[in-house]
């Protein structure tokens, strides 16, 4: 059966006061809009159809997903003129799925269950029971309980007292026989509270055409809440975070504070990882058995081996920690880090385009920028690679076991060989061959009998 998805996006969100359409505003790093535009990808849909306004050329743009189709709503005269438009985009019979841009956690086997319970043939409403429904559009049924046929939906500006004491109401996403939703939207008036034409006005009309409306609750309300206004981003953003810090917990994960933990992205742990509290993991980040990330550490497309420890305050974005590796505190990995087994980075210590073969150590305040180090290199404080002539930038080689001194500059191209040792203090700008000590500094001078200046006695 064809499946069409519309996505409503077209909306103010007046509420966030921004600059920003509402839909890019983020949720665990990812815009609103493109949590939902992931969802339904997965659900084999013909077409997704995007219905955009405010912001428009900003929203389109954010869209690199293939088969993505936007349409502009101008001016927004409500939800049912928005699905008015996709209207060209639908298929003539099937399915179409009508999904909310700014509803971002909607999983997709919900909606899966809610196309099937439409089925091409019955009009499907997710609904939910909220303790406090102000604002949302009721469900009116014929009578009691879950089994009793839902009549229409009722908006709560134009709902009766007694309607509003309904708790029941409509999530703003359903699924309908695409003939029906054609002849139906061709039907919808806009007199009502506020001058809208309403999308959910098709379900009384539905109940008139003899079309089956069925109502399936969801299960969990965090699928279904929309975001309006920055508190109720937040608010969703720390129920989401809870949520996957519980899933990560009940997989064997020792979070220090689960109300301290920030995920967005993917985080893949193994058995007896240990994360302290202020950590941010983004992109795709795995984290090997027993490895410990201390408090405030900020983790992006990286992966850490097992054993390793990441002490805090440390900042690693697309490298490799290799297994049982000492990181930080204050340490800086940038992307091509690639560190082998029990390598230790001290603190202040910056490695970019770098690999460091298993053992080597470079403890504080150093940076190896575009060098290839040795196994059991010994990295002294303050030593730098100078790895950029203002033009170009070159590869440093430092081979296994060499010491390089406190204070040294490596001007890059420069290869310095195996057990070799550079005196502290040294710029080396020519190779140095295995076994040799390099020394690259000016020569001490000592005056003996020197007395320093004196301050002249106060007139
Ligand atoms: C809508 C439903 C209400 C439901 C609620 C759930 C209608 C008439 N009412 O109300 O029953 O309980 O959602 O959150 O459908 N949009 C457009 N173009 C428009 C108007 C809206 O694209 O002209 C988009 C918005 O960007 C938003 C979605 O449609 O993504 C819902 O619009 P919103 O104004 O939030 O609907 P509600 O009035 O809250
Ligand atoms: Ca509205």
């Amino acid at each position: 059966m064809t499946l069409d998805v519309v996505i409503m996006a077209a909306g103010k969100g007046t509420r966030m006061k921004s600059n920003r359409p509402k839909v890019l505003h983020t949720l665990a790093g990812r815009a609103l809009l493109h949590h939902v535009l992931d969802t339904a990808a997965t659900l084999g849909a013909r077409k997704i159809v995007t219905i955009v306004g405010h912001g428009a050329e900003q929203v389109e743009a954010s869209i690199g997903q293939p088969g993505v189709v936007c349409i502009r709503q101008e001016p927004q005269l409500g939800t049912g003129h928005a699905v008015q438009q996709a209207l060209p985009q639908l298929g003539d019979t099937g399915t179409t799925l009508i999904l909310n841009g700014d509803v971002p956690l909607i999983e997709a086997a919900t909606a899966r269950a809610l196309v099937d319970a439409c089925g091409g043939e019955r009009l499907a409403l997710l609904t939910i029971e909220l303790h406090d429904p102000t604002g949302y559009g009721r469900i009116v049924r014929g009578g009691q309980g879950p089994d009793a046929a839902v009549l229409g939906i009722v908006e709560h500006k134009d709902a009766t007292p007694e309607q509003r004491g309904i708790r029941e109401v409509y999530t703003g996403m359903m699924a309908a026989p695409t003939a029906h939703l054609r002849h139906w939207l061709g039907r919808l008036r806009n007199d009502n509270a506020q001058g809208e034409y309403y999308l959910t006005d098709i379900v009384a009309m539905a109940v008139a055409d003899g079309v089956p409306v069925v109502a399936s609750q969801a299960k969990d309300e965090l699928e279904v809440l929309g975001v309006n206004s920055p508190l109720q981003l937040a608010d969703l953003e720390r129920r989401y975070q809870r949520r996957e810090a519980e899933r990560l917990m009940e997989a064997g994960v020792r979070l220090a504070d689960p109300a301290r933990f920030d995920q967005r992205g993917t985080l893949q742990c193994g058995s007896d990882v240990e994360i302290d509290i202020g950590c941010i993991f983004e992109g795709t980040v795995q984290i090997g058995d027993g490895a410990r990330i201390g408090a405030h550490c900020v983790l992006r497309d990286a992966v850490i081996a097992a054993g390793a420890v990441v002490h805090p305050f440390t900042h690693i974005d697309g490298a490799q920690v290799g297994a049982g590796a000492l990181i930080g505190p204050f340490a800086r990995l940038r992307p091509g880090a690639v560190l082998g087994a029990e390598v230790h980075i001290g603190n202040f210590v910056e490695v970019k385009n770098s690999t460091l073969a298993d053992g080597a150590k470079a403890n504080h305040l150093a940076y190896l920028g575009d060098a290839t180090v040795g196994e059991r290199v010994n990295y002294g404080a303050g030593s730098i690679t100078a790895n950029y002539d203002g033009a170009n930038k070159h590869r440093t080689v430092i081979e296994a076991d060499v010491h390089v001194g406190s204070n040294c500059v490596l001007v890059a191209p420069v290869t310095i060989g195996a057990g070799a040792t550079i005196g502290g203090g040294s710029t080396i700008t020519r190779d140095v061959a295995p076994g040799q000590l390099a020394v690259g500094r000016g020569k001490q001078a000592v005056i003996s009998g020197w007395s320093r200046p004196k301050k002249a006695p106060k007139a």
